[in-house]
């Protein structure tokens, strides 16, 4: 819920009344989600120093090829900041490869009895590992330690002794609920990543990233759904090459990293140091951004899995589709105007009263489902629907609430436990009192591979959306104990179809182009508040104040850690609106959600994978999920859930989309038009605009605000039409970047300041980005403009850029801010010279397109030269038995290609076209596997600087790709 939690929270609650003729609204009084309320660390003035702990002194030292370890033993006596100080501790230094140094500090004494640090299992989050070979004289990095006056170390090149991380001056503190270390940084230092933020791209350096999984919407500045503890460092070197370089803690506890003037500490509430310094260094010794992004990728958490090519189609949803016949006019609604439609999908309303995995028959029954996704598979659409995390507990005492799902799990013993009772743990999610699996047993997994294969012969699904994964709980700890007798309960807050919880917001600028509109929206509101006033009211939970808890030898408190993290929910207590920190896993060490609460996500959306696997044994699986953590783009996607129909969410999302390219989860977007609050025309133009060149591109939205749909406002439907010609015609070029990005963890989507590196002046810029290294994205983001600024980077330096719709170079000085016209309808989309782009007539679906005719765009450089790739396959199989890669190469007026592998794609290369001509064309020639051809008059040259070959047809009939091919071009 909760863009839902905090968006309908703050609502007054409305007894007796009914939600149609289901369930009382709200059964549960909002008191069951009461927490006391804390005070972050942070802003807690009274809180101790950690910097005042004794630190460690390092002894013992054993060397050994890859590097040495040592004992750290406590260099005086306990300070317990924030939990029990841990006296003796080892240290770990390992030269991993030639560009990757690893740091471990974690206790000496780990066992049975004395087990107060979870070490996170290489089974859940991969723990990179050596090559084998690298030792400290091979490595790029240096490591440097001293015991004066304590333990202490920085990592350094060792080519330039640039010193990249730094704990001189600073002590460590190590105890049982906390871990303390930090870097001095350089002056006004650029860092990027910490994902899962809503943020600006540049983090600054007076920004706190809380990670703890949180069920929440649009939570700018605070904690999200995902864990991603990674930075990218850029440093600018007056008259030297920029250099960049990465950070990775391998932790999943609750954590924080203070990025403050001249430093950065990273806390945890526990676990253990496990750092990966990355050098970002290529093959030729220089650093740069994508490369960092790609030591990450590559050696640390995995690339992400490769998508199926239907995935990189317009997708449609929403929380609200009431029935069948209302999806098949949704579907009809886009065929009608003509704007692409890949996939539809359900939100919860397909279940009835929200269990996962039934059918509501009423309005989506089994028989229905199967006749009408078919209809969706002959027009070759896919469908996709949700599942959320909890699986609801049926009240025993009613048979008639027989859920077998729960039951089947309850019998294997699957559950999250209550460490109270034994039993299963009982949170309150949609449905009522829930329970959640425990992923930790490969039981789970057998167990939610068979629900989801029996539910797959209900619903022939085509990929699932995995929801409510923090996880989340919308009440305080089990509060279903003993209660499961008054399931199914309604949750503690109004659900958006409830009587009185309509929303009436609308986009900024929306009362001037609107103006009629927003005033009756106005008084609608102001008539809703005044009903709620005057109905019987539960009034919003209120919570006791709790001070900061004192560290307790022996004991480590779970629920109210002695640090607090500013944790983004009211109250920042880490019970409130999720599984409880002291809830019980079923392994032998009895491990805890205050271990492994940010990992829920990331093993939910694994099981799903493999769940699919079976489904659809060999094909890829397409799984979207909301909670991720460092490594879940090996299995899942990721869409960022619950933004609002605001400016500022639609601008955010850019940012959050780079955070995720770098964070290996290219597989990205955002709710399109915005989820919680009203959209309008000028938004949802501007934002299926924008949305188009993600890779994920879904229009979602809430229940009891208007309909956004593509085809709801003429102006829109024009926006989307253009676009998606846009997006379709460049699939190939999107898929050819997955690719890249599976195969060696290339970003798909790239900040300008990661492409332009030696451009000072973009390190911030997220206005604009580049949908891999060729295409510049100038998106409008404000509301009622018909004009957009933008810079074209390298210009000046020798980059060319050419308009995508008119291919005529643009014309600008280095950094200037060019305006742009951009009427609503139009995105200004501008090609980099010296790329070649494979392109293919856009169809109504992406099975259309893959059979459309290819052309090729040209884009020349300033040398006269250009480059590309096109990766091809069956667009489905994992493992595909055949694929095709063709590498395209323009140079001394010969564009010629060459192709690795056999897999064939059937259509005839049409065009080709070049920007950037140096003049009139007075020769051309084409061969074909060495076979001349005669091509006679297929050449437009208006001499603008722009060539069109069209009518090539003839000579690839057998498909474009199927002979290498020779085409030589002379000029005046
Ligand atoms: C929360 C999700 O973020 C949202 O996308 C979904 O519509 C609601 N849950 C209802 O399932």
């Amino acid at each position: 819920m909760a863009a839902t939690g905090a968006l309908f929270l703050a609502i007054l609650y409305a007894v007796n009344a009914q939600t149609g003729t289901e369930r009382p609204v709200p059964t549960l009084s909002p008191q069951i989600n009461a927490a006391p309320s804390l005070t972050p660390t942070i802003y807690d003035a009274q809180a101790p120093d950690p910097q005042k702990c004794p630190g460690y002194t390092a002894s013992n030292v054993h060397n050994s090829t890859d590097g040495f370890n040592a004992e750290l033993t406590i260099a005086g006596s306990h300070c317990q900041a924030f939990g029990n100080d841990i006296d003796d501790l080892l240290l770990e230094v390992q030269y991993q490869t030639q560009d990757r140094l690893n740091v471990k500090i974690y206790p000496r004494y780990i066992g049975d009895n004395n087990r107060t640090q979870y070490l996170l299992s290489s089974d859940i989050v991969t723990e990179p590992e050596g090559d084998g070979h690298t030792t400290e004289q091979t490595s790029r990095l240096k490591f440097e330690w001293t015991n004066d006056p304590t333990f202490q170390f920085r990592v350094l090149r060792a080519e330039t002794g640039e010193e990249l991380f730094s704990t001189y001056g600073h002590v460590i503190v190590y105890e049982d609920q906390f871990l303390e270390l930090a870097t001095d940084m350089v002056d006004g230092y650029n860092v990027y990543g910490l994902a899962e933020n809503i943020h600006d791209f540049h983090l600054g350096n007076n920004h706190t990233q809380t990670f703890y999984a949180v069920d929440a919407g649009n939570t700018v500045d605070g904690n999200v759904y995902g864990t991603f503890p990674f930075y990218q460092e850029t440093r600018y070197h007056e008259g030297k090459e920029t250099t960049s370089h990465g950070v990775y803690a391998r932790n999943a506890h609750g954590q924080e990293w203070l990025l403050r003037d001249g430093n950065i500490t990273y806390r945890t509430l526990g676990g253990s140091f496990d750092l990966y310094f990355l050098s970002g260094q290529d093959e030729s010794g220089s650093s740069s951004a994508l490369e960092t992004i790609r030591q990450f990728q590559v050696d640390c958490v995995g690339t992400p899995a490769m998508q199926q090519f239907w995935t990189f189609g317009f997708h449609q949803t929403r929380w609200g589709y009431e029935n069948i016949s209302v999806m098949r006019d949704i579907a009809k609604g886009y065929k009608d105007a003509n704007i692409p439609l890949e996939a539809l999908w359900n939100d919860i309303d397909i279940y009835d009263l929200y269990k996962d995995f039934t059918s509501d028959n009423n309005t989506f029954p089994a028989a229905g489902m199967q006749q009408w996704i078919s209809e969706l598979h002959q027009a070759n659409q896919y469908y996709v629907p949700i599942i959320d995390s909890n699986i609801y507990a049926p009240n025993l005492e009613n048979e008639s609430d027989a859920y077998g799902p729960w039951e089947r799990g309850a019998e294997l013993g699957i559950f999250i436990r209550d460490p109270t009772t034994g039993d299963p743990y009982y949170g309150n999610n949609w449905p009522g009192f829930s329970s959640w699996a425990d992923w930790l047993l490969p039981e789970s997994q057998d167990w939610w591979t068979n629900e989801i294969l029996s539910w797959f012969k209900d619903v022939p699904f085509d990929g699932i959306w995995i929801d409510l994964s923090e996880a989340s709980s919308f009440c305080v700890g089990s509060c279903g104990n003993g209660r499961l007798n008054e399931n199914p309960v309604h949750p503690p807050f109004l659900l958006p179809n409830d009587p009185g919880n309509a929303d009436f917001r609308y986009p900024e600028g929306f009362n001037i182009s609107n103006a009629t509109e927003a005033a009756s929206a106005s008084a609608a509101s102001a008539s809703q508040a005044s009903m709620l006033s005057t109905t019987t009211l539960i009034p919003v939970a209120t919570t006791t104040t709790q001070g900061r808890t004192e560290p307790t030898p022996g004991v480590r408190n779970l629920n109210f850690p002695p640090y607090v993290i500013n944790h983004v929910q009211a109250g920042h207590s880490l019970l409130k609106s999720a599984i409880a920190p002291n809830a019980t896993h079923n392994d032998p060490s009895n491990t805890t959600e205050y271990e492994l609460h940010n990992v829920y996500g990331l093993q939910i959306s694994n099981a799903t994978y493999h769940a699919l696997l079976s489904v659809f044994p060999g094909r890829r699986p397409f799984t979207v999920g909301r909670s991720t953590f460092a490594g879940s783009g090996r299995t899942t996607s990721h869409w960022g859930g619950d933004n609002t129909s605001t400016w500022g969410s639609m601008f955010l999302s850019i940012s959050q989309a780079l955070t995720f390219m770098m964070s290996g989860i290219p597989m990205f977007g955002a709710d399109t038009c915005g989820f919680a609050g009203n959209t309008d025309y000028d938004l949802c133009s501007r934002w299926m605009e924008l949305s188009a060149f993600f890779p994920f591109y879904r229009n979602h939205n809430v229940k009891a605000t208007i309909s956004q749909e593509a085809y709801i406002w003429s102006s829109v439907a024009e926006a989307s039409r253009r676009v998606m010609a846009v997006r379709y015609s460049l699939l190939n070029y999107m898929y050819t970047l997955f690719y890249h990005a599976h195969t060696k963890g290339d970003a798909v989507m790239r900040a300008l300041a990661w492409e332009f590196p030696q451009d000072r002046s973009l390190k911030g810029t997220y206005t604009q980005f580049l949908l891999g290294p060729s295409l510049l994205v100038t998106p409008v983001l404000i509301p009622n403009a018909k004009t957009v600024r933008g810079v074209f980077p390298g210009i000046g330096e020798g980059t060319r850029w050419y308009d995508w719709y008119t291919l005529k170079e643009v014309q600008a000085k280095p950094q200037e801010n060019v305006t742009l016209e951009a009427p609503l309808e139009h995105i200004n989309v501008h090609v980099r010279g010296g790329s070649i782009l494979p392109l293919q007539q856009p169809g109504y679906t992406t099975t259309e397109t893959r059979n459309g005719s290819y052309s090729l765009l040209v884009a020349l450089d300033s040398h006269q030269t250009a480059s590309g790739s096109l990766y091809l396959d069956d667009g489905y199989s994992l493992v595909p038995e055949q694929s095709k890669l063709v590498q395209f190469k323009y140079a001394d007026g010969v564009l010629s290609t060459h192709i690795n592998g056999t897999y064939k794609s059937s259509p005839p290369l049409a065009n080709v076209t070049l920007a950037g001509v140096p003049g009139h064309l007075t020769g051309l020639s084409l061969t074909i596997s060495g076979q001349p051809c005669e091509v006679g008059e297929v050449a437009v040259d208006p001499g603008d600087g722009v060539l069109r070959i069209s009518g090539l047809e003839e000579f690839t009939p057998e498909g474009a790709w199927e002979g290498e091919m020779v085409m030589k071009l002379s000029f005046d």
